[in-house]
């Protein structure tokens, strides 16, 4: 008995005693959270970076931007129509999500439901018996790209609008139909465009919200309002320069041009995590017309830089022509782009510095130094101050031989703890070449006066909710890029 008494001091007392080391052995725990936080799918919406658009049906036939809704669908008659060469333009730009227009304002279906014949049942494109959407998904499917649909609230043809019961019915129905039919869907797209002849129609945007998710556990719901990705405030693809993911749901309405400028922004005291997908045509229009020709190179890398460069995510139409294909100058336009932008970030030049930072959370070893922002986990690894109460941070970047060379500098915030950067500047050689606002998931800086020449760099973070994190940050040379003389 005795002898086991001892025993068991003697174990307490070695137990205490090494207790304290013995905690020195797990790992530094992450921050808390700075709420809101964004949902599973939001998190996966915002790593696909851009996201293509397809508008397509009877106004490619008719050379229109909004159809009137009395169009014949015997007009629509895509005789070479091939989705999977769609999805390997989707597959070939790096684009993991499609968006097709199951139906536009003109109320013609691209599947046949059965609540209706103004569809391709209606149309000599495969004798009636084809569906657009089917073959959508299964090309995507196949390929290993997701889907999207977008379902226009406001129908040109239908003669129950107007009537809001017997439509809202009618919308629902047909939302089923396409949540129920085409397995995953993992965006809907709704807008609040309204017939001026139909003072009366209400959308019932509770009812349809709610079915959606019933219907479809990780689709993310865009409206002006969300809930899942909100509408950045105009259709030129650039978001504020100051883009917070977060915002009051409780002040945003579908359809009021009142919050643009809110939706354009966000709100730093946001109680909603909301982040903002910029939608922008890659022509003119939103459908393929003859006359029309892609934008630019250089366009297309500007609402880059100020759409995924700003912490959004860039939606953009890809419209197939009267063939069912989409055509060769637009393939060879987004070649063009998808090889720009590889060519502009494949190469970090912060990858071969030295790093430091003004303190690391844990110390050295932690796990939290900044050499975590040069892996390739741009969300869970990620370098963190101490939380001294300081209101500056910074990290600073030296060359280890010679000079950088750059003029876009990327910095990203592990958005899985909340947003949290409000200020920032960007030194050379202790020079300031560049401030910003927010940060997000990517800031991209390209930098205005061209290309920097200096041994090292330095980021001051000089406002943020709670400490700031940043998961990955970059040095990079855009050979595209020439502001003199723009
Ligand atoms: C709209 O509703 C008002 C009030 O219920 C009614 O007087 C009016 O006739 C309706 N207008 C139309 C176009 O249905
Ligand atoms: C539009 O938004 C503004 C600003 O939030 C708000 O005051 C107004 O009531 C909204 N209008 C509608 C019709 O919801
Ligand atoms: C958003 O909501 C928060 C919390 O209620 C509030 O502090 C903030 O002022 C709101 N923003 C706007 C623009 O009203
Ligand atoms: C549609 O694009 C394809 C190339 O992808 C082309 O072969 C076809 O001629 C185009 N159709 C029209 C009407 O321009």
């Amino acid at each position: 008995m005795t002898n086991l008494y001892h025993l068991l001091a003697v174990s307490l007392i070695l137990i205490s005693s090494f207790a304290p080391t013995i905690q020195n052995h797990f790992a530094t725990t992450p921050p808390l959270p700075v709420l809101p936080l964004p949902s599973y799918s939001q998190l996966k919406w915002q790593q696909r970076e851009i996201i293509f658009f397809h508008h397509f049906g009877v106004n490619t036939f008719t050379d229109s931007e909004w159809g009137t809704g009395k169009e014949n669908p015997k007009i629509f008659n895509p005789k070479g129509l091939n989705t999977a060469q769609w999805i390997d333009v989707a597959v070939q730009t790096g684009v993991s999500l499609s968006i097709l227009t199951a139906k536009h304002h003109d109320g013609f279906c691209l599947w046949p439901s059965k609540y209706t014949d103004h569809s391709v049942v209606g149309s000599p494109w495969e004798n009636g018996n084809g569906d657009v959407v089917q073959e959508f998904t299964n090309a995507a499917k196949s390929r290993g790209v997701d889907i999207g649909l977008y379902l226009s609230p406001w129908d040109r043809h239908d003669r129950r609008y107007g009537d809001s019961l017997a439509y809202n019915e009618y919308y629902m129905a047909q939302l089923q139909e396409l949540l129920n039919k085409y397995g995953s869907v993992n965006e809907i797209w709704f807008d609040g465009a309204k017939g001026s002849n139909a003072p009366n129609m209400s959308y019932l945007f509770n009812d349809w919200f709610q079915m959606v998710a019933e219907l479809q556990g990780t689709i993310n719901i865009f409206s002006d309002a969300g809930p899942g990705v909100r509408w950045v405030g105009n259709e030129n693809g650039f978001a504020g320069t100051t883009c917070w993911s977060t915002i009051n749901r409780t002040s945003l309405s579908i359809g009021n041009g009142s919050i643009v400028n809110y939706l354009n922004t966000g709100d730093p005291r946001g109680t909603d995590w909301l982040p903002a997908e910029c939608d922008v045509s890659v022509r003119p229009g939103w459908f393929w017309h003859k006359s029309e020709s892609p934008k630019k190179l250089s366009d297309l890398l500007e609402i880059y830089y100020n759409s995924v460069g700003r912490n959004c995510v860039l939606l953009l139409n890809v419209p197939p022509n009267t063939t069912g294909l989409i055509s060769a100058n637009d393939i060879q336009r987004l070649k063009e782009f998808k090889s720009a932008i590889d060519t502009i970030f494949s190469k970090n030049l912060a990858e071969s510095c030295s790093l430091t930072a003004s303190s690391i959370r844990g110390g050295k070893n932690s796990g939290f130094g900044p050499e975590a922002m040069l892996d390739k986990d741009h969300l869970w690894t990620y370098w963190a101050p101490k939380d001294n109460g300081n209101e500056e941070h910074w990290i600073e970047i030296t060359a280890t031989n010679g000079e950088l060379r750059f003029n876009v500098v990327r910095i990203q915030e592990a958005i899985g703890l909340g947003q949290r950067i409000k200020k920032h500047e960007i030194y050379v050689d202790g020079k300031r070449i560049a401030k910003g606002t927010t940060v997000g998931y990517k800031k991209l800086h390209r930098l205005e006066n061209g290309v920097i020449k200096g041994r090292s760099v330095r980021i001051r973070v000089l406002g943020s909710r709670g400490i700031p994190l940043i998961s990955s940050f970059g040095l990079h040379f855009d050979p595209f890029w020439h502001p003199i003389g723009r």
